[in-house]
Protein backbone atom coordinates (compact mmCIF):
# COMPACT_ATOMS: atom_id res chain seq x y z
CA UNK A 1 0.00 0.00 0.00
CA UNK A 2 1.68 3.52 -0.58
CA UNK A 3 1.09 6.31 1.45
CA UNK A 4 1.16 9.94 -0.85
CA UNK A 5 1.78 12.50 1.58
CA UNK A 6 -0.59 15.53 1.36
CA UNK A 7 1.57 18.57 1.07
CA UNK A 8 -0.81 21.00 0.82
CA UNK A 9 -3.92 20.54 3.53
CA UNK A 10 -5.57 17.47 5.37
CA UNK A 11 -9.15 17.36 6.29
CA UNK A 12 -8.48 18.44 9.70
CA UNK A 13 -8.31 21.85 8.01
CA UNK A 14 -12.18 21.44 6.87
CA UNK A 15 -12.96 21.53 10.81
CA UNK A 16 -14.37 18.63 12.76
CA UNK A 17 -17.63 18.89 11.72
CA UNK A 18 -17.18 18.48 8.19
CA UNK A 19 -18.70 15.34 6.40
CA UNK A 20 -17.03 13.45 3.47
CA UNK A 21 -18.58 11.43 1.94
CA UNK A 22 -18.66 8.71 -1.82
CA UNK A 23 -21.15 8.47 -4.12
CA UNK A 24 -22.71 6.00 -6.43
CA UNK A 25 -25.71 5.66 -8.72
CA UNK A 26 -28.67 2.49 -8.95
CA UNK A 27 -28.47 2.51 -13.03
CA UNK A 28 -24.63 2.63 -13.12
CA UNK A 29 -23.16 0.22 -10.48
CA UNK A 30 -25.95 -2.09 -9.35
CA UNK A 31 -26.50 -4.63 -12.31
CA UNK A 32 -29.63 -7.02 -11.41
CA UNK A 33 -31.69 -5.05 -13.84
CA UNK A 34 -34.29 -7.97 -14.41
CA UNK A 35 -33.84 -9.91 -10.77
CA UNK A 36 -36.24 -10.00 -8.22
CA UNK A 37 -39.16 -8.33 -10.01
CA UNK A 38 -37.22 -5.50 -11.05
CA UNK A 39 -38.80 -3.62 -13.83
CA UNK A 40 -37.25 -2.16 -17.01
CA UNK A 41 -35.90 1.65 -16.75
CA UNK A 42 -35.46 3.56 -19.78
CA UNK A 43 -31.88 3.12 -19.46
CA UNK A 44 -32.33 -0.64 -19.87
CA UNK A 45 -34.28 0.06 -23.34
CA UNK A 46 -31.74 2.51 -24.47
CA UNK A 47 -28.42 0.03 -24.34
CA UNK A 48 -31.20 -2.56 -25.26
CA UNK A 49 -29.18 -3.11 -28.83
CA UNK A 50 -26.15 -1.35 -28.39
CA UNK A 51 -26.13 1.46 -30.88
CA UNK A 52 -26.46 4.72 -28.47
CA UNK A 53 -23.93 2.98 -26.09
CA UNK A 54 -20.24 3.38 -26.62
CA UNK A 55 -19.01 0.18 -26.71
CA UNK A 56 -22.61 -1.37 -26.88
CA UNK A 57 -22.33 -1.29 -22.87
CA UNK A 58 -25.06 -2.72 -21.18
CA UNK A 59 -26.20 -2.54 -17.71
CA UNK A 60 -27.25 -6.25 -17.15
CA UNK A 61 -24.48 -6.60 -14.36
CA UNK A 62 -22.44 -3.13 -14.41
CA UNK A 63 -20.43 -3.26 -10.85
CA UNK A 64 -22.84 -5.64 -9.30
CA UNK A 65 -23.57 -3.82 -6.31
CA UNK A 66 -26.89 -5.51 -5.84
CA UNK A 67 -24.87 -8.74 -4.74
CA UNK A 68 -21.70 -7.35 -3.44
CA UNK A 69 -23.32 -4.31 -1.72
CA UNK A 70 -21.72 -5.29 1.53
CA UNK A 71 -18.21 -5.72 -0.20
CA UNK A 72 -18.33 -2.33 -1.28
CA UNK A 73 -19.94 -0.64 2.11
CA UNK A 74 -16.73 -2.42 3.87
CA UNK A 75 -14.47 -0.46 0.60
CA UNK A 76 -16.11 2.96 1.62
CA UNK A 77 -15.81 2.26 5.66
CA UNK A 78 -12.09 1.34 4.70
CA UNK A 79 -11.19 4.51 2.48
CA UNK A 80 -12.55 6.47 5.78
CA UNK A 81 -15.76 8.14 4.42
CA UNK A 82 -18.47 8.51 6.42
CA UNK A 83 -21.32 9.44 4.20
CA UNK A 84 -22.53 6.74 1.86
CA UNK A 85 -24.83 8.34 -0.88
CA UNK A 86 -26.67 6.29 -3.35
CA UNK A 87 -29.91 6.21 -5.50
CA UNK A 88 -32.99 4.12 -5.32
CA UNK A 89 -34.02 2.51 -8.64
CA UNK A 90 -37.70 3.14 -9.02
CA UNK A 91 -38.23 0.54 -11.30
CA UNK A 92 -37.12 -1.82 -8.20
CA UNK A 93 -39.36 -0.54 -6.37
CA UNK A 94 -42.38 -0.27 -8.48
CA UNK A 95 -42.33 -2.25 -11.47
CA UNK A 96 -44.50 -0.45 -13.77
CA UNK A 97 -43.66 3.13 -11.92
CA UNK A 98 -47.01 3.27 -10.17
CA UNK A 99 -48.92 -0.27 -9.60
CA UNK A 100 -47.84 -2.39 -7.31
CA UNK A 101 -45.36 -2.30 -4.85
CA UNK A 102 -42.07 -4.92 -5.23
CA UNK A 103 -41.40 -6.24 -1.94
CA UNK A 104 -37.96 -7.54 -3.09
CA UNK A 105 -37.00 -3.89 -4.29
CA UNK A 106 -38.02 -2.37 -0.83
CA UNK A 107 -35.85 -4.72 0.94
CA UNK A 108 -32.37 -4.44 -1.08
CA UNK A 109 -32.59 -1.23 0.09
CA UNK A 110 -33.10 -1.88 3.65
CA UNK A 111 -30.48 -4.32 3.32
CA UNK A 112 -28.14 -1.54 1.67
CA UNK A 113 -29.44 1.23 4.74
CA UNK A 114 -28.88 -1.68 7.63
CA UNK A 115 -25.63 -2.21 6.49
CA UNK A 116 -24.64 0.94 5.86
CA UNK A 117 -26.06 2.39 9.57
CA UNK A 118 -24.04 -1.27 10.97
CA UNK A 119 -21.07 0.05 9.58
CA UNK A 120 -20.98 3.77 10.97
CA UNK A 121 -21.93 5.25 7.52
CA UNK A 122 -24.51 7.92 7.41
CA UNK A 123 -26.97 7.24 4.10
CA UNK A 124 -27.74 10.04 1.57
CA UNK A 125 -30.58 8.75 -0.29
CA UNK A 126 -30.89 10.01 -3.80
CA UNK A 127 -34.62 9.99 -4.99
CA UNK A 128 -34.00 9.89 -8.94
CA UNK A 129 -30.77 8.92 -10.62
CA UNK A 130 -32.10 9.39 -13.82
CA UNK A 131 -33.80 5.72 -14.44
CA UNK A 132 -37.05 5.95 -14.96
CA UNK A 133 -39.46 2.93 -15.05
CA UNK A 134 -40.00 2.31 -18.86
CA UNK A 135 -43.46 2.45 -18.82
CA UNK A 136 -43.75 5.52 -17.46
CA UNK A 137 -41.99 6.84 -21.10
CA UNK A 138 -44.16 5.02 -22.25
CA UNK A 139 -46.33 7.34 -21.57
CA UNK A 140 -44.51 10.78 -22.43
CA UNK A 141 -42.03 10.29 -19.29
CA UNK A 142 -40.99 13.67 -17.99
CA UNK A 143 -42.97 15.24 -20.41
CA UNK A 144 -46.53 13.79 -19.46
CA UNK A 145 -47.49 16.18 -16.42
CA UNK A 146 -48.91 13.13 -14.75
CA UNK A 147 -45.21 12.62 -13.58
CA UNK A 148 -45.65 14.54 -10.67
CA UNK A 149 -48.10 12.16 -9.48
CA UNK A 150 -46.27 9.43 -10.28
CA UNK A 151 -43.09 10.66 -8.58
CA UNK A 152 -45.26 11.56 -5.48
CA UNK A 153 -46.24 8.08 -5.32
CA UNK A 154 -42.46 6.28 -5.08
CA UNK A 155 -41.02 9.38 -2.97
CA UNK A 156 -44.03 8.54 -0.22
CA UNK A 157 -43.56 4.96 -0.22
CA UNK A 158 -39.57 5.35 -0.11
CA UNK A 159 -40.45 7.85 2.51
CA UNK A 160 -42.63 5.53 4.62
CA UNK A 161 -40.24 2.64 3.77
CA UNK A 162 -36.87 4.37 5.02
CA UNK A 163 -37.87 7.69 7.11
CA UNK A 164 -37.24 5.91 10.32
CA UNK A 165 -33.65 5.07 9.56
CA UNK A 166 -32.20 7.67 6.76
CA UNK A 167 -32.83 11.30 7.47
CA UNK A 168 -30.39 13.22 4.59
CA UNK A 169 -32.80 12.99 1.56
CA UNK A 170 -31.55 14.11 -2.69
CA UNK A 171 -34.93 14.58 -4.69
CA UNK A 172 -33.36 14.73 -7.89
CA UNK A 173 -30.05 14.34 -9.31
CA UNK A 174 -28.87 17.11 -11.68
CA UNK A 175 -32.52 17.98 -13.43
CA UNK A 176 -31.01 19.77 -16.41
CA UNK A 177 -29.07 17.04 -17.26
CA UNK A 178 -31.45 14.43 -17.72
CA UNK A 179 -33.96 16.98 -19.20
CA UNK A 180 -30.88 18.20 -21.71
CA UNK A 181 -29.23 14.93 -22.58
CA UNK A 182 -32.25 12.75 -22.44
CA UNK A 183 -35.07 14.81 -23.68
CA UNK A 184 -33.61 17.76 -25.99
CA UNK A 185 -30.41 16.36 -27.40
CA UNK A 186 -31.32 12.70 -27.40
CA UNK A 187 -27.81 12.00 -26.03
CA UNK A 188 -29.33 10.05 -23.09
CA UNK A 189 -32.49 7.55 -22.38
CA UNK A 190 -34.86 8.30 -23.86
CA UNK A 191 -33.39 9.25 -26.68
CA UNK A 192 -35.86 12.53 -27.23
CA UNK A 193 -35.44 15.37 -28.84
CA UNK A 194 -36.41 19.03 -29.68
CA UNK A 195 -38.23 22.07 -27.48
CA UNK A 196 -41.62 20.31 -27.91
CA UNK A 197 -40.19 17.62 -24.90
CA UNK A 198 -37.61 19.86 -23.50
CA UNK A 199 -39.67 22.48 -22.06
CA UNK A 200 -42.64 20.06 -20.52
CA UNK A 201 -39.83 17.74 -19.25
CA UNK A 202 -38.29 21.09 -17.60
CA UNK A 203 -41.87 22.19 -15.64
CA UNK A 204 -42.74 18.56 -14.66
CA UNK A 205 -39.06 18.35 -13.18
CA UNK A 206 -38.84 21.68 -11.32
CA UNK A 207 -42.47 20.55 -10.02
CA UNK A 208 -41.26 17.29 -8.82
CA UNK A 209 -37.99 18.66 -7.42
CA UNK A 210 -40.19 20.90 -4.91
CA UNK A 211 -43.08 18.29 -4.45
CA UNK A 212 -40.94 15.52 -3.41
CA UNK A 213 -39.11 17.55 -0.73
CA UNK A 214 -42.30 18.63 0.55
CA UNK A 215 -43.24 14.74 0.88
CA UNK A 216 -40.49 13.93 2.70
CA UNK A 217 -40.85 16.89 5.01
CA UNK A 218 -44.07 16.10 5.95
CA UNK A 219 -43.60 12.24 6.48
CA UNK A 220 -39.39 12.31 7.46
CA UNK A 221 -39.23 13.45 11.05
CA UNK A 222 -35.77 15.75 11.38
CA UNK A 223 -35.19 15.24 7.65
CA UNK A 224 -32.32 16.97 5.86
CA UNK A 225 -33.57 17.89 2.66
CA UNK A 226 -31.75 18.65 -0.78
CA UNK A 227 -31.55 18.41 -4.61
CA UNK A 228 -28.54 18.23 -6.72
CA UNK A 229 -27.46 20.88 -9.48
CA UNK A 230 -24.78 20.31 -12.09
CA UNK A 231 -22.89 23.72 -12.33
CA UNK A 232 -20.17 25.03 -14.41
CA UNK A 233 -19.19 28.10 -14.72
CA UNK A 234 -19.43 29.67 -17.92
CA UNK A 235 -16.49 31.92 -19.07
CA UNK A 236 -16.96 34.04 -22.51
CA UNK A 237 -14.68 33.38 -25.15
CA UNK A 238 -13.81 37.03 -25.75
CA UNK A 239 -15.15 40.44 -24.53
CA UNK A 240 -17.16 40.76 -27.37
CA UNK A 241 -20.36 41.40 -26.76
CA UNK A 242 -21.69 38.75 -28.72
CA UNK A 243 -19.51 36.26 -27.14
CA UNK A 244 -20.45 38.38 -23.51
CA UNK A 245 -24.21 37.47 -24.62
CA UNK A 246 -23.64 34.13 -25.41
CA UNK A 247 -22.04 33.48 -22.09
CA UNK A 248 -25.28 34.90 -20.24
CA UNK A 249 -27.60 32.56 -22.39
CA UNK A 250 -25.89 29.50 -21.75
CA UNK A 251 -25.12 30.23 -18.19
CA UNK A 252 -28.93 30.87 -17.57
CA UNK A 253 -29.67 27.13 -19.35
CA UNK A 254 -26.54 25.15 -17.18
CA UNK A 255 -26.94 27.21 -14.30
CA UNK A 256 -29.85 29.31 -13.25
CA UNK A 257 -32.84 27.20 -15.00
CA UNK A 258 -33.45 24.90 -12.24
CA UNK A 259 -31.53 27.03 -8.88
CA UNK A 260 -33.85 29.39 -9.45
CA UNK A 261 -37.66 28.41 -9.47
CA UNK A 262 -36.08 25.75 -6.33
CA UNK A 263 -35.05 28.85 -4.49
CA UNK A 264 -38.78 30.52 -5.24
CA UNK A 265 -37.53 32.66 -7.87
CA UNK A 266 -38.92 31.36 -10.21
CA UNK A 267 -37.73 30.58 -13.97
CA UNK A 268 -34.84 32.91 -15.11
CA UNK A 269 -36.68 33.81 -18.40
CA UNK A 270 -34.74 36.82 -19.77
CA UNK A 271 -35.21 39.25 -22.73
CA UNK A 272 -32.20 38.11 -24.49
CA UNK A 273 -33.60 34.60 -24.21
CA UNK A 274 -36.81 34.40 -25.52
CA UNK A 275 -37.35 30.56 -26.06
CA UNK A 276 -37.65 30.11 -22.39
CA UNK A 277 -40.71 32.31 -22.40
CA UNK A 278 -42.42 29.23 -23.61
CA UNK A 279 -42.16 27.97 -19.74
CA UNK A 280 -44.60 30.94 -18.67
CA UNK A 281 -47.18 29.79 -20.72
CA UNK A 282 -47.27 27.13 -18.54
CA UNK A 283 -47.40 29.07 -15.71
CA UNK A 284 -48.84 32.71 -17.20
CA UNK A 285 -49.04 34.39 -14.44
CA UNK A 286 -46.46 32.72 -12.55
CA UNK A 287 -49.02 30.68 -10.71
CA UNK A 288 -46.66 27.85 -10.31
CA UNK A 289 -43.62 29.89 -9.22
CA UNK A 290 -44.94 29.29 -5.15
CA UNK A 291 -45.31 25.44 -6.38
CA UNK A 292 -41.66 25.54 -8.03
CA UNK A 293 -39.97 26.67 -4.89
CA UNK A 294 -39.18 24.37 -1.00
CA UNK A 295 -36.88 25.43 1.47
CA UNK A 296 -34.38 22.79 0.74
CA UNK A 297 -31.79 22.07 4.10
CA UNK A 298 -29.32 21.94 1.58
CA UNK A 299 -28.16 22.61 -1.88
CA UNK A 300 -26.23 19.83 -3.85
CA UNK A 301 -23.85 21.29 -5.89
CA UNK A 302 -22.38 19.04 -8.36
CA UNK A 303 -19.10 20.45 -10.04
CA UNK A 304 -16.60 18.95 -12.74
CA UNK A 305 -15.36 21.36 -15.30
CA UNK A 306 -15.70 25.13 -16.62
CA UNK A 307 -17.20 25.62 -20.02
CA UNK A 308 -16.15 28.43 -22.46
CA UNK A 309 -18.49 29.59 -24.64
CA UNK A 310 -18.71 31.90 -28.04
CA UNK A 311 -21.49 33.32 -30.37
CA UNK A 312 -22.52 30.88 -33.53
CA UNK A 313 -25.45 32.11 -35.09
CA UNK A 314 -25.67 29.05 -36.81
CA UNK A 315 -27.01 27.32 -33.61
CA UNK A 316 -30.66 26.85 -33.14
CA UNK A 317 -31.80 28.61 -30.17
CA UNK A 318 -28.95 29.20 -27.86
CA UNK A 319 -26.77 31.00 -30.60
CA UNK A 320 -23.72 29.20 -28.95
CA UNK A 321 -21.09 27.02 -29.32
CA UNK A 322 -18.57 25.70 -26.75
CA UNK A 323 -14.64 26.09 -27.66
CA UNK A 324 -13.38 23.10 -26.18
CA UNK A 325 -10.56 22.91 -23.90
CA UNK A 326 -8.70 21.29 -26.19
CA UNK A 327 -9.04 23.19 -28.53
CA UNK A 328 -7.46 25.98 -26.12
CA UNK A 329 -4.86 23.71 -25.16
CA UNK A 330 -6.10 23.15 -21.29
CA UNK A 331 -5.38 20.45 -19.45
CA UNK A 332 -8.49 17.89 -19.65
CA UNK A 333 -9.81 14.57 -18.09
CA UNK A 334 -10.37 11.40 -19.92
CA UNK A 335 -13.93 12.57 -20.61
CA UNK A 336 -11.94 15.51 -22.77
CA UNK A 337 -13.34 17.83 -19.86
CA UNK A 338 -11.30 21.00 -18.76
CA UNK A 339 -9.71 20.79 -15.35
CA UNK A 340 -9.69 24.03 -13.31
CA UNK A 341 -10.20 24.09 -9.79
CA UNK A 342 -10.35 28.09 -9.40
CA UNK A 343 -13.85 27.62 -11.41
CA UNK A 344 -14.90 25.57 -8.81
CA UNK A 345 -14.14 27.88 -6.19
CA UNK A 346 -16.27 30.65 -8.58
CA UNK A 347 -18.93 28.21 -8.78
CA UNK A 348 -19.24 27.66 -4.90
CA UNK A 349 -18.76 31.39 -4.40
CA UNK A 350 -21.64 32.42 -7.22
CA UNK A 351 -24.11 29.75 -5.93
CA UNK A 352 -23.78 30.59 -2.09
CA UNK A 353 -24.74 34.55 -3.59
CA UNK A 354 -27.59 33.78 -4.84
CA UNK A 355 -29.50 34.02 -0.90
CA UNK A 356 -31.48 31.81 0.30
CA UNK A 357 -29.07 29.04 0.18
CA UNK A 358 -28.90 28.26 3.56
CA UNK A 359 -26.23 24.95 3.47
CA UNK A 360 -24.35 23.55 0.39
CA UNK A 361 -23.06 20.02 0.17
CA UNK A 362 -20.57 19.59 -2.74
CA UNK A 363 -22.66 16.29 -4.07
CA UNK A 364 -20.32 15.37 -6.66
CA UNK A 365 -17.07 16.54 -8.14
CA UNK A 366 -14.42 14.19 -9.38
CA UNK A 367 -12.54 12.72 -12.46
CA UNK A 368 -11.98 10.20 -15.13
CA UNK A 369 -8.43 9.42 -16.64
CA UNK A 370 -6.79 6.76 -18.46
CA UNK A 371 -5.74 4.61 -15.41
CA UNK A 372 -3.69 1.47 -15.69
CA UNK A 373 -2.94 -1.48 -13.79
CA UNK A 374 0.27 -2.42 -13.41
CA UNK A 375 0.96 -5.39 -10.78
CA UNK A 376 -1.85 -4.87 -9.13
CA UNK A 377 -0.87 -1.12 -8.57
CA UNK A 378 -2.66 1.92 -10.19
CA UNK A 379 -0.89 4.77 -9.96
CA UNK A 380 -3.12 7.59 -10.79
CA UNK A 381 -1.80 10.54 -9.95
CA UNK A 382 -3.69 13.05 -12.21
CA UNK A 383 -6.71 11.73 -10.16
CA UNK A 384 -4.90 12.52 -6.57
CA UNK A 385 -3.98 15.85 -8.30
CA UNK A 386 -7.26 16.65 -9.36
CA UNK A 387 -8.79 16.24 -5.95
CA UNK A 388 -5.75 17.91 -4.35
CA UNK A 389 -6.60 21.07 -6.42
CA UNK A 390 -10.20 21.08 -6.19
CA UNK A 391 -10.15 20.59 -2.14
CA UNK A 392 -8.01 23.47 -2.22
CA UNK A 393 -10.22 25.22 -4.00
CA UNK A 394 -14.08 24.32 -1.78
CA UNK A 395 -11.73 25.08 1.11
CA UNK A 396 -10.65 28.68 -0.02
CA UNK A 397 -14.53 29.22 -0.26
CA UNK A 398 -15.37 27.62 3.13
CA UNK A 399 -13.43 29.85 4.41
CA UNK A 400 -14.42 32.96 3.15
CA UNK A 401 -17.73 32.07 4.98
CA UNK A 402 -19.71 29.68 2.14
CA UNK A 403 -21.55 27.29 4.96
CA UNK A 404 -19.92 24.16 2.90
CA UNK A 405 -21.04 21.28 5.35
CA UNK A 406 -19.54 18.22 3.56
CA UNK A 407 -18.27 16.58 0.45
CA UNK A 408 -18.87 13.71 -1.64
CA UNK A 409 -16.63 12.21 -4.41
CA UNK A 410 -17.47 10.95 -7.62
CA UNK A 411 -17.58 8.14 -7.34
CA UNK A 412 -16.65 4.67 -5.25
CA UNK A 413 -15.74 2.72 -8.32
CA UNK A 414 -15.35 2.82 -12.13
CA UNK A 415 -19.14 2.38 -13.39
CA UNK A 416 -21.52 2.31 -16.10
CA UNK A 417 -20.66 6.30 -17.42
CA UNK A 418 -23.94 6.71 -19.60
CA UNK A 419 -23.80 6.79 -23.06
CA UNK A 420 -19.71 6.74 -22.95
CA UNK A 421 -20.11 2.96 -21.43
CA UNK A 422 -17.70 1.72 -19.10
CA UNK A 423 -14.54 3.31 -20.99
CA UNK A 424 -14.37 6.19 -18.73
CA UNK A 425 -13.14 5.00 -15.21
CA UNK A 426 -14.19 7.65 -12.37
CA UNK A 427 -13.73 5.38 -9.74
CA UNK A 428 -11.11 5.20 -6.49
CA UNK A 429 -11.81 1.50 -6.94
CA UNK A 430 -10.82 -0.24 -9.71
CA UNK A 431 -13.11 -2.76 -11.26
CA UNK A 432 -12.06 -5.32 -13.54
CA UNK A 433 -15.28 -5.55 -15.55
CA UNK A 434 -14.89 -9.86 -16.32
CA UNK A 435 -14.08 -10.66 -12.95
CA UNK A 436 -15.82 -8.24 -10.56
CA UNK A 437 -12.32 -8.05 -8.65
CA UNK A 438 -11.73 -4.43 -6.90
CA UNK A 439 -8.30 -2.78 -7.00
CA UNK A 440 -7.87 0.50 -4.68
CA UNK A 441 -6.24 2.88 -6.80
CA UNK A 442 -3.73 5.24 -5.36
CA UNK A 443 -6.61 7.78 -5.29
CA UNK A 444 -8.54 5.60 -2.87
CA UNK A 445 -5.24 5.11 -0.61
CA UNK A 446 -5.32 9.06 -0.88
CA UNK A 447 -8.08 9.25 0.61
CA UNK A 448 -7.72 7.20 3.35
CA UNK A 449 -4.66 9.25 4.10
CA UNK A 450 -6.57 12.55 3.82
CA UNK A 451 -9.31 11.54 6.16
CA UNK A 452 -7.33 9.84 8.62
C1 LIG B 1 -23.80 12.43 -12.89
C2 LIG B 1 -23.12 11.09 -12.73
C3 LIG B 1 -22.02 10.96 -13.76
C4 LIG B 1 -21.01 12.06 -13.55
C5 LIG B 1 -19.82 12.02 -14.47
C6 LIG B 1 -22.86 13.56 -13.12
O1 LIG B 1 -23.43 14.45 -13.99
O2 LIG B 1 -24.63 12.68 -11.79
O3 LIG B 1 -24.06 10.09 -12.82
O4 LIG B 1 -21.41 9.72 -13.76
O5 LIG B 1 -21.65 13.29 -13.72
O6 LIG B 1 -20.22 12.22 -15.79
Amino acid sequence: MLSIPHDIITAKDFGKNFKWGVAIAAAQNEGATDVDGKGKSIWDSFTKNGSKIKGAAKLTTACDFYHRYKDDLLLVKALGFSLFRFSISWARILPDGTGKINKEGINFYHRVIDECLKLGLIPYVTLYHWDLPQELENKGGWTNYFINKWFSRFVTICAEAYGSKVKHWIILNEPFGFTTLGYMLGKHAPGKKGLGNFLPAIHHAALAQAEGGRIIRRLVEQAHIGTTFSCSQVIPYSDKKEDLAAANRIDILMNRLFIEPALGKGYPVDDSFKFLEKLQLHNKTWKYTERLHFDFDFIGLQYYFPVVVKHNSYIPIIQATEVKATVRKMPVTAMGWEINADSFYRTIKKIWLYGGVKEILITENGAAFKDELKNGIIDDRARINYFNQHLQAMLKAKKEGVNIKGYFAWTLMDNFEWSEGYHPRFGLVHVDLKTQLRTIKNSGYWWRDFLQ
